[in-house]
């Protein structure tokens, strides 16, 4: 039988209090590119492998098989949906109301530029709604902002888009509520897209290890989680 110093059940007692700790919050938030697809189940998946205790929050519920995996399949994903109109219709507010969220990933602007031809301008500014709208929610929320994965048909503007992130997201950017850019778009090539749009399985994978990064560098900004 191994006996135990005060000192290592302090220790064990003090990590029990740790894995017990409220699990942080994220919310994946999106279009399609989002909703289907298994790259938040490859973050699931490592998450647990390495220890970290993430709850995935939103209204929505994936259906993939991904490997039989039973991961948590909340996120905010909508096929479909277009920042500058889930501006419009405010939408982002009642969701984040009904799941308050810690870290959001945020993987917008294939919509406003594939059905609504809308400008960069337009779409950082919606962005940037969205953004003021996650900080009402939750003053300290960590953000995180992809500069989204390519889109063949119309990837000018894409990359467009995508080379106007980092400085509308540096002017946003605060202290308290970092934002921070991922770009899912380098080194993302044709074959990681399945139907020129969303995600292959190589392009799930590709994406789960641009964000995981991230997610673990926010969560270590998230006192005791
Ligand atoms: C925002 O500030 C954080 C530090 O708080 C930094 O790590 C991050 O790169 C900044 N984001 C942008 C888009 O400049
Ligand atoms: C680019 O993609 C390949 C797989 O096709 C991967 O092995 C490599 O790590 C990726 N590089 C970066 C910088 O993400």
């Amino acid at each position: 039988m191994v006996r135990f110093s005060s000192a290592q059940v302090l220790l064990t007692a003090t990590l029990a209090t740790f894995a017990q700790a409220a699990a942080v919050r994220w919310m994946p938030l999106g279009d399609s590119i989002t909703d289907y697809g298994c790259w938040r189940a490859w973050i699931w998946e490592r998450f647990q492998k390495e220890g970290y205790n993430v709850d995935l929050v939103g209204g929505e519920k994936a259906g993939e098989n991904c490997n039989g995996l039973n991961f948590d399949r909340d996120h905010e994903g909508h096929p479909g949906f277009m920042a500058v109109d889930i501006v419009a219709k405010n939408q982002l507010v009642d969701w984040l109301k009904k799941n308050p969220a810690d870290v959001v990933t945020m993987h917008l602007g294939t919509n406003d530029i594939f059905r609504g031809n809308r400008k960069t301008a337009e779409i950082t500014a919606a962005l940037g709604k969205l953004i003021d709208q996650m900080r009402e929610s939750n003053a300290a929320m960590r953000i995180i902002v992809a500069q989204i994965i390519p889109l063949p048909t119309v990837d000018k503007q894409v990359q467009e888009l995508n080379q106007a992130i980092p400085a509308w997201a540096a002017s946003k950017n605060s202290t308290v509520s970092p934002i921070w850019v991922v770009d899912q778009w380098t080194n993302f090539t044709s074959a990681d897209l399945k139907d020129g749009i969303h995600p292959s399985e190589s392009g799930d994978v590709k994406m789960a290890n641009k964000f995981y990064p991230a997610l673990v560098h926010a969560i270590a900004t998230l006192d005791g989680k």
